[in-house]
């Protein structure tokens, strides 16, 4: 069976550099074959002018607009009223899943919704399902242990729009806590814990023993009104948390913790979602702390659902081998109208990036970053070529990405190890890109190197950028677009 790369897997320094004389040979000869774009955006952006720069405090919670914010619904009790046991070591998964259910038929005859309760102690327990209406709140000292158990975590279907699991073919394990077409679902608590115990999953992962997908510590699926607050999310078998074709979701006051060497532990994954607030969370982990998607290769672009209208603002973390906010690589229902704003990234390879490959189709475009600061980060802001990571042979080659009106702002980084990369995919041309008010202080013993910006087909402006950036990003054009006015 394939064994797919990790999606963050460093290349060989050999093929890096092999990568990199055919980059510099190429971009030479792209320079003179196509124009500078910009002009035909700038009415698209200077209609939107999304506010760039600091937010202040403003928040975007807002967008979720079911009753359970104040945490009050019409019927409650807690898991021990259905037999569980918090000593670390029973098994919970049927006294949750009598929990939501009786709690269900409670909030109908009460005319509301509920709220599951789960007092501190050790709860451990295998994938339960949640309902409508509902809040599973985790107090101070509670922590709900993922079991150790591959068998209490059945197997699903596998997303339409990845055609397949993630990670293997067929179907794929269920997130430990799931929801499937809910309205109005709350996770959040005073500082409790989800702890997935994936250890044992990234064993498999490395041992390359894994039948099927590894499952997310928390995954919604076609819901609205999604709310995760206040909780602090630990090793999470896969992605840590996944809202997908979701509507007005709210994810924030979170603490996401996995080893800097857990396998695919992404903090955050938008996922052809839409109305999607993230804020205020600390994320440190294996994988990007937040990534937007939208689906993979054909089956992305058949189902057609982009993630539009996503905010993250004021996310810090780290994750040594991949990205703060990536965007990708599995875009192929494209992704419009980010703003990714007051992020903080430290000894990581990427503050932001967009990965996409030939194959997605696909757009990004309407990306907004501003006021980003970090330390000690390897290619500060990068877009890059898939590592022909596709679901299998059938995708189409001509569907390109199409990457445009991307505007870069505000950007701090100190001891970086390099300026910024930006590829497009091959025969692709990435139109509209904007920098401004960037300043990269290179790491002293790397400066004389890797000061100069490697660019390949992107073009757009640059202003107020140092080092100087790329020739394909100094024609100043109608800068209007750009800020500028
Ligand atoms: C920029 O982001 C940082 C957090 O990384 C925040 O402390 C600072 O207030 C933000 N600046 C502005 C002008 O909002
Ligand atoms: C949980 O939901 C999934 C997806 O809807 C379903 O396949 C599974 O049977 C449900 N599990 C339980 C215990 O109801
Ligand atoms: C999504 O959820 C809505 C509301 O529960 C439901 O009507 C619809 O059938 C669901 N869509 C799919 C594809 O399951
Ligand atoms: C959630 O966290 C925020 C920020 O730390 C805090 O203001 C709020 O009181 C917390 N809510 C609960 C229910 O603990
Ligand atoms: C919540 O708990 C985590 C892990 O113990 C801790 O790092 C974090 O600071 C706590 N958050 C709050 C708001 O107290
Ligand atoms: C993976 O391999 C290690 C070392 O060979 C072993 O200790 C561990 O039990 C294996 N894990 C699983 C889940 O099979
Ligand atoms: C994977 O499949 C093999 C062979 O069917 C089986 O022995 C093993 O227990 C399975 N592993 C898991 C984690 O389900
Ligand atoms: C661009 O994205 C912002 C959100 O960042 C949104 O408010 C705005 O309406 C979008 N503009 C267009 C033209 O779609
Ligand atoms: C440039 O960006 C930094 C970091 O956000 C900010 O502190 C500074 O005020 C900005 N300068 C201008 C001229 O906007
Ligand atoms: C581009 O802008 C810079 C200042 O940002 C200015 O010095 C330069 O003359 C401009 N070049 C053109 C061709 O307009």
């Amino acid at each position: 069976m394939a064994h797919a790369a990790p999606v963050c897997a460093r290349l060989p320094p050999w093929r890096v550099l092999l990568l990199l004389l055919a980059l510099l040979a190429f971009s030479c000869f792209a320079l003179t074959r196509f124009p500078a774009a910009g002009a035909p955006l700038a009415a698209l952006i200077a209609a939107s002018s999304p506010a760039a720069g600091g937010s202040g405090r403003e928040s975007c919670a807002g967008f979720y607009r079911g009753e359970g914010a104040g945490g009050r619904r019409a019927a409650s009790a807690s898991v021990e009223e259905f037999g569980a046991v918090g000593d670390g070591v029973t098994s919970n998964t049927a006294a949750f899943r009598r929990a939501v259910a009786a709690l269900e038929q409670r909030a109908a005859a009460a005319g509301g919704g509920a709220m599951l309760e789960v007092p501190p102690g050790r709860w451990l327990t295998g994938s339960f399902n949640l309902t409508s209406r509902f809040t599973l709140f985790l107090h101070h000292g509670a922590v709900i242990l993922g079991s150790q158990d591959p068998e209490e975590w059945p197997l699903i279907a596998p997303l339409p729009s990845y055609g397949r699991g993630r990670e293997r073919l067929g179907p794929r394990h269920i997130s430990l806590i799931h929801g499937e077409n809910l309205d109005d679902v709350v996770i959040t608590g005073s500082n409790g814990t989800i702890d997935g115990q994936g250890r044992m999953w990234w064993e498999l992962w490395w041992n390359r023993t894994l039948n099927h997908t590894r499952g997310h510590l928390i995954e919604l699926v076609n819901s609205t009104n999604v709310m995760i607050s206040n909780v602090t999310l630990r090793n999470s078998p896969f992605w840590t948390v996944h809202p997908v074709y979701c509507r007005n979701v709210v994810i924030k006051d979170l603490t996401i913790l996995a080893p800097l060497n857990a396998p695919n532990t992404d903090g955050i994954d938008p996922d052809s979602s839409s109305d999607v607030c993230i804020e205020d969370c600390y994320i440190e982990s294996g994988d990007d702390l937040v990534a937007i998607k939208s689906g993979w290769d054909q089956y992305g672009i058949s189902v057609n659902k982009p993630s539009t209208n996503i905010i993250i603002q004021r996310v810090s973390g780290t994750t040594p081998t991949c990205s703060g906010v990536g965007i990708g690589s599995e875009m192929s229902g494209g992704v419009s109208g980010v703003l990714i704003r007051d992020l903080h990234v430290w000894n990581s390879a990427s503050a932001v990036r967009i990965k996409t490959d030939v194959g997605r189709g696909g757009f990004v475009t309407n990306v907004t970053v501003a006021n980003v600061t970090m330390e000690r980060v390897k290619v500060p802001i990068r877009f890059s070529r898939g590592s022909d990571d596709h679901s299998d042979d059938k995708y189409d080659r001509t569907a390109l990405p199409t990457i445009s009106d991307v505007r870069i702002v505000d950007i701090v980084g100190v001891d970086v190890q390099r300026a910024p990369i930006l590829e497009a995919v091959h025969g692709a041309v990435y139109e509209g890109i904007c920098f401004r008010n960037v300043s990269l202080r290179l790491r002293e013993e790397v400066r004389r190197r890797h000061a100069g910006w490697q660019c390949e087909s992107v073009y757009g402006e640059a202003h107020g950028v140092f080092p100087e950036a790329c020739e394909e990003l100094r024609h100043n054009g109608s800068s209007s677009w750009c800020g500028l006015s």
